[in-house]
Formats: C-alpha cells, structure tokens, sequence
C-alpha cells in the first residue's frame, strides 16, 4: 500500500493512500491527531474526502459525471427516471421484473395520510414551496415512525419517493387555492406529478408528452452529485442515527439555499432582470467581476467542475428543441445565451474557470412546463431525492461511519475571568 510521509516538528509519520476504482487518490489522515495532536483544516472541505462510496463517479476536470458506472449522458437519453432511482438505491439496474415491482410499489405508496392535509392549510398561500416540502418530509416520521430492521427501512424509502411528488404537488395547488388532485395509478412517476399539479377536477387532462419527456431527463440529471452541500447534510444527520424523513428534511433545507439548488430560481430572476433592464447583458458581467458588488453570476460557476459541467451540455443541446417541441418562443433563452457567450470572452471567468452549470439552464426549461419559478427547487429536490437516499443508505450500511464531528481551530479569546455586571 502506498503512503504518503508528513514531516512535523521534527516528527515523521507515514499515512496511508487510499485508492479508488477511477485511481483517485486520498490521504487517510485519521490517525493524525492521535500521533501528532495537530488536525487537518480545510474550509468548505475543498479538500477533504468524508466517505468512500460505490455510487456516483465525477471528474471535474474533464466533465465526467456516471452513476455506478453509467454515464449520465447514456442515462438521461435512454433510462426512465424510476429506473435511475432504482440504479441508485439498489446499485445495479432492475430487470423488467424488478422494475415492475418497484413501480408498482411506488404507485401503491403514493397517498398522503388524509390528515397530512390539514398541515398545508395551516401554511399561509404565500409560502415559499421548499419549506413546505421539508417540513411535510420531517412529518413523515409522525405517521411513518422510526424503523430498524433493512426491511422496515426499505418501505420508509419507498413511501419517501412515492410521495415526495404528492407533496409537492399539493404545495403547489395549495398555493394557488385549488383543490388537491389525488395520484392516479395508471401514470408514470414523472406523468402522475404533472397531473397532480395541472389536472384540475372539473375536466380531463392528458399529460402532454413532450413535457413528461422533458421532465424525464430533468429528474435525471439532478438524481445524484456525489458529496455535495445537501447529500453531505443528509449523511451528517443521518450518521447521528436520525431517521431517514429527518435526514432528508435537512437535506431539503441545505439544497433551499441559493448558492446550491436554490440557484435555478435565481437564474431566471436575473435574466428577467436582464430582460427588464433592456437586455444589457454586460452591466450584468460587470457586476459580477466588480469585487465591491456581492451580485454573482447566478448558474454559473461549480466547486467540482472546472471546464464543463456535462448536465448544462445536456440541458443547452436539447433547450432549443424541448422548447420547440412544446411551442413555447422564450426571450430569455436568447438572453440565457447572449449572456453566456459574453461571459466566456471574459478573462474574469476563464481566469476563475466558471462555466455554466446545470441550473443555468433548467429554469428555462421548467418555464417553458407552465411551472411556476418558487417551483423550481422544489424540482430540483424531486431529482435529487433518490441520491440522497442512495447517500443515507450507503452511510447506514457502511462499518466504517461515525457520528460526523468535525474539529475546528480555536481563534477566540483565552481564558479570562467572569466579570459582575457593575464592573464592565
Ligand atoms: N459569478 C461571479 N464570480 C464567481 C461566481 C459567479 N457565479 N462563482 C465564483 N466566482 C468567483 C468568486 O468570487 C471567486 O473569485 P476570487 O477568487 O477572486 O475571490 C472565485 O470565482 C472562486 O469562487 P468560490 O466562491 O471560491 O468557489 P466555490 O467553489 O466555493 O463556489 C459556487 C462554487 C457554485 C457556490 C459558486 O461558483 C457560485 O456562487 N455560483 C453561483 C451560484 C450557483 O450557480 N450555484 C449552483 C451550483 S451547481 C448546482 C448545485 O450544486 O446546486
């Protein structure tokens, strides 16, 4: 096994590398502590592997993203959403019996507990979709409690996915005071959503295809990013033994904020802004480069990826055709591209090697769905949460997790004496 030599205050120890399957590389520093008394530090974990795991594999220098070995380009063309779940979860692809199964199971899961009803009226009309999904998830753990055995836990999971959509889409037909559509059986995981969200009871309602299609490939290309904010919030909660509703709560939170998944709202914010403005993309650029000015590039930009995050490829090559497909001409698209073209001529962005990433576009197309901007998180959320649950569960089963607890370098005060208040 190979080592790598650290040399402190005269002291040498040697730490072991730990190799991946794709030859990457980590320094296992968990002995440093104990033999040295001194602790890595790193903010932002830049740097720092917390976990091995078997599920997603991305190079960011070279725009590589697979899911147990299968490239995300191959997925998001010929994959179904409920199969790249299953992917994820269970780690290999299901056979047609299997995938029968789960779909059935996911049907069958799909109510929510008629009292779960109450909990969306009690929620003004105005309130912000996500954190209605994250409080609803932390609920589930009311109705559905803690479970121990493998088995126990794998049915949580599946009432998890079945109704996160349910609930989702509630949130959405509460916001808007219309009355709450019920999952129907016979559609697919991806139809049933938009069904629950656009049906309404007085009249028929076929799920156009295009945008089931659409939304297909959206859900997967969310499905998993290996440690990011979100799935590294739902191992931490989880590796304290909080159940699976509660972890992915936080996860749901974490995911909220707009520097992560709340980014994609926020792009489209900035190009109607753009658009408002008379469609100058570079004062937008200045801001961005102006160091005084906290505004950022929204949906540009990624810790991992460095020349090209290939689920913005995926989402830019199809943009034109999804948009044509469903007949929707978007100024913003023409926006979406002027602006990015102009930002790539700029040293500031190559220097930096920000790029757009998957949510620089996935605005564009959700609108082009009919749906509504608060919505897009949640979206985001609805992709996402088969990764997360994969994360929670490889963190679950896997001998080598502790309590996540990381240290920290003392900057405070030392130590003084308390002073009564007369003599302050
Ligand atoms: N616009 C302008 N400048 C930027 C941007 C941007 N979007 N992103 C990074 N920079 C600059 C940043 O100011 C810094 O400059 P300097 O070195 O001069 O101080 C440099 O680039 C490195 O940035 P950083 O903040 O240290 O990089 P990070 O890896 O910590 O942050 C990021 C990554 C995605 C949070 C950041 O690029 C960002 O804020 N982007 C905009 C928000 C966004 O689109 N988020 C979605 C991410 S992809 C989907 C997801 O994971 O949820």
């Amino acid at each position: 096994m190979q080592h790598a030599t650290l040399t402190l205050d005269g002291q040498t120890i040697e730490l072991p590398i730990v190799e991946g399957t794709e030859d990457e590389t980590g320094i296992d520093v968990t002995a440093l502590r104990k033999e040295t008394g001194t602790i890595t530090l790193d903010p932002g974990y830049g740097n720092t592997g917390s976990c091995e795991s078997h599920i997603t594999y991305i190079d960011g220098e070279n725009g590589v993203l697979r899911h147990r070995g299968y490239p995300i380009e191959d997925l998001a063309q010929r994959a179904s959403f409920v199969e790249v779940c299953y992917l994820l979860i269970y780690g290999e692809l299901p056979t047609s019996t299997e995938l029968d199964e789960f779909k059935h199971r996911l049907t069958y899961h799909s109510l929510l507990h008629e009292d779960m009803k109450k909990f969306f009226e009690g929620y003004p009309a105005t309130a912000h979709p996500m954190g209605v999904l994250s409080a609803m998830v932390s609920s589930l753990s009311a109705y559905y409690p803690h479970a121990e055995d493998d088995e126990a836990v794998d049915l949580n999971i599946i009432r998890l996915l079945a109704k996160l959509k349910t609930i989702a889409a509630f949130s959405y037909k509460r916001s808007i005071g219309q009355a709450y559509i019920y999952p129907k059986n016979s559609n697919s995981y991806t139809a049933d959503f938009l069904h629950m969200m656009f049906a309404v009871p007085s009249e028929d309602y076929d799920v156009p295809q295009e945008v089931e299609e659409a939304l297909e490939m959206l859900l997967i290309l969310h499905a998993d990013h290996e440690q990011n904010c979100s799935a590294s919030t739902v191992r931490m909660v989880g590796s304290s033994g909080a159940n699976l509703f509660a972890s992915i709560s936080a996860g749901i939170n974490a995911l909220s904020g707009p520097l992560h998944g709340g980014a994609n709202q926020e792009v489209i914010r900035m190009l109607e802004a753009i658009q408002e403005d008379g469609g100058d993309a570079q004062k937008y650029i200045d801001k961005a480069k102006d160091k005084e000015d906290p505004f950022r590039l929204m949906g540009f930009g990624h810790r991992v990826y460095k020349n090209f995050d290939p689920r913005a490829r995926i989402i830019k090559s199809t943009a034109d055709r999804v948009l044509e497909n469903l007949g929707v001409d978007d100024p913003l698209l023409d926006i979406a591209k002027t602006l990015e073209e102009a930002a790539l001529e700029e040293d500031y962005f190559a220097e930096r090697r920000l790029y757009p990433n998957v949510d620089f576009y996935s605005g564009i197309l959700y609108r082009a769905m009919g749906i509504p901007t608060d919505m897009y998180t949640v979206m985001f959320a609805m992709g996402r949460l088969p990764g997360w649950i994969a994360q929670w569960k490889e963190m679950r089963s896997d001998p080598a997790t502790r309590i996540y607890r990381p240290r920290q370098v003392y900057q405070g005060a030392t130590e003084r004496s308390y002073q009564p208040i007369e003599e302050r």
